[in-house]
């Protein structure tokens, strides 16, 4: 009788701490689904987009249906991309274009914010936290991160950018840099 009553407690305590191991998985599972999503899975993610959109924009000649199409593609692809498309400059004005996501600013101001650093740089920017970069123009208080990459014409000359903004802080590496270039020169083929 003892004995059994032993077994019996010790079942319990397996099935109190066994229980408890397998909610404490699931929340590590569910957070990591949620928390920013590592290279290695980007890799593979950008490498299956980059074959769809090579297909797809071959179906039109169009810039404007090409970058429509490359937006469209990547926010809804890309879990963390929060806000996706287009800056250009049209008159001197560094204006919005081609989006998807919240409404943004409709024009940034001349040499402020991120932007427009990776026009003047002529390179890509990656802000892991939008809050401490100086000059950064907020468009959406929700906005974390954000990679800006220059976008260029036919002939080479940078003409705007792409911009990405997560509500995740530094959800982009180097990795999304990359692709997001290589992307870029799709609108051209
Ligand atoms: N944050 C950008 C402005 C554009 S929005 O993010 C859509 C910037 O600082 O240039």
């Amino acid at each position: 009788m003892k004995f059994k009553m032993m077994t019996y407690e010790l079942w319990k305590y397996f099935g109190f701490v066994s229980s408890g191991f397998i909610i404490f998985c699931y929340f590590v599972l569910k957070y990591q689904a949620f928390s920013t999503m590592e290279n290695k899975k980007k890799e593979g993610r950008y490498s299956r987009i980059y074959t769809q959109l090579s297909e797809l924009v071959l179906k039109s000649n169009s810039q404007s249906a090409r970058m429509a199409t490359i937006v469209a593609v990547l926010h809804h692809k890309m879990e963390y991309f929060f806000w996706t498309g287009f800056y250009l400059i049209e008159d001197g004005k560094m204006t919005v274009n081609i989006y998807q996501g919240p409404v943004a600013c409709q024009i940034l101001e001349k040499d402020k914010g991120v932007c427009w650093a990776a026009f003047n740089r002529k390179e890509t920017v990656v802000v892991e936290d939008v809050h401490a970069f100086p000059g950064h123009i907020a468009c959406d208080s929700r906005s974390n991160s954000e990679i800006v990459v220059p976008f260029k014409n036919r002939d080479g000359e940078i003409i705007g950018v792409l911009d990405v903004d997560s509500s995740e802080k530094a959800a982009f590496s180097d990795v999304d840099a990359k692709w997001l270039e290589k992307i870029l020169e799709l609108i051209w083929v």
